[in-house]
């Protein structure tokens, strides 16, 4: 428990040489542009499903990032999934404790920085919660016991925001062309909930929350809430994502980047720190089974070559591991050489 960020920095105003990025990885004292033109789409119902699938291609063609609107999850339960993830980090330490756990095995479990803490040179100033929610029925037992409502309301939460990505999976479907049902349990049977809770830091332009990653699976729906920290690489440019109040961030895994065979990107990004508030960030990641073998779809390589070599989804997750961030190697791993 020492280790978490929150438990110890309460007590310190100093930055430790291990939470020190080099120079060429951290964000440095430069504010970064607020981004202006990450897309935003409107999923009312009242609203032409063909533009929206338009949109939505062009975004994650471009981007591979964007923020969704008038979504259908109620304002009332994100606003209390919020309150109830922050009740959670704001307990006393001996009831975080009870779900605090060194090892990465564990299904359900409170950490901090990466997975490899003990071993890794840097660390990330964040603690992470994270636990599966899908089927719900049989992982919820799993998920902390406290705040009391903890269970009832991020159960909710996680089955509204399952509903919301697999209809956006679905927008994509079309998009892509690829036939009905693509996105079955084989691709979208395993859903992650991982809660980031960055402290306030003493010196935000040495240190990352987290350092500039992809993600690895399918999609991935974020509630960032109302402070700014998470920023996407465009153009070898960093540009801060505006937190808008109950929209959710999209963003386009690995593992959509190979099923389209490279037309969707998976765009890199990174969230850093401020000295004044803490910020805590809600991420949904459906995943693929473990087992299941993720390759281009075959409709995506009609008239041109496959550039990636199928896998199973677990082997992937090993190489992300070992790879810390590099997405060019670990693409690397899977592309075709032509
Ligand atoms: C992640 C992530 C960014 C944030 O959890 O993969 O990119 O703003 N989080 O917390
Ligand atoms: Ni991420």
């Amino acid at each position: 428990m020492e280790t978490l960020v929150s438990t110890w920095s309460r007590t310190s105003q100093i930055l430790p040489e291990k939470y020190v990025f080099p120079i060429g990885e951290r964000p440095g004292p430069d504010e970064v542009p607020l981004c202006q033109n990450i897309p935003l789409i409107d999923l009312s119902a009242d609203k032409s499903q063909s533009q929206t699938i338009e949109k939505i291609l062009a975004a994650c063609e471009e981007f591979g990032f964007f923020q969704v609107i008038n979504h259908g999850v109620s304002e009332d339960l994100i606003d209390a999934a919020m309150k109830v993830v922050n009740d959670f980090y704001n307990m006393p330490d001996e009831d975080k404790a009870k779900v605090y756990s060194t090892d990465p095995s564990k299904d359900c479990r409170l950490f901090t920085s990466s997975y490899s803490y003990a071993k890794e040179e840097l660390h990330f100033w964040r603690d992470n919660l994270r636990h599966p929610c899908h089927p719900l029925d049989e992982c919820i037992h799993l998920w902390p016991e406290k705040p009391t409502n903890y269970r009832n309301v991020v159960g909710k939460y996680s089955l509204e925001v399952r509903k919301l990505s697999l209809r956006i999976l679905e927008l994509i479907r079309e998009g892509l062309g690829l036939e009905s049902g693509y996105f079955g349990e084989e691709l979208t049977g395993s859903q992650l909930m991982s809660i980031n809770h960055y402290p306030p830091c003493p010196d935000p332009s040495l240190s990352l929350g987290l350092p500039k990653h992809a993600d690895p699976n399918v999609i991935t729906l974020l509630l960032q809430g109302t402070v700014s920290g998470l920023q996407v690489f465009k153009n070898g440019q960093w540009l801060s994502v505006e937190p808008l109040p109950h929209a959710f961030v999209v963003n386009i895994g690995h593992q959509l980047q190979i099923i389209s065979n490279g037309k969707l990107r998976s765009a890199e990004h990174r969230a850093v720190t401020n000295s004044k508030e803490s910020r805590t960030s809600i991420v949904s990641f459906i995943n693929p089974c473990p087992e299941t073998i993720v390759e281009p779809a075959k409709s995506m390589i009609n008239d041109c070559v496959p550039l990636y070599r199928p896998f199973m989804f677990k082997d992937f997750l090993k190489f992300y591991e070992e790879k810390k961030g590099d997405t060019k190697a670990l693409m690397n791993v899977y592309k075709i050489k032509t």
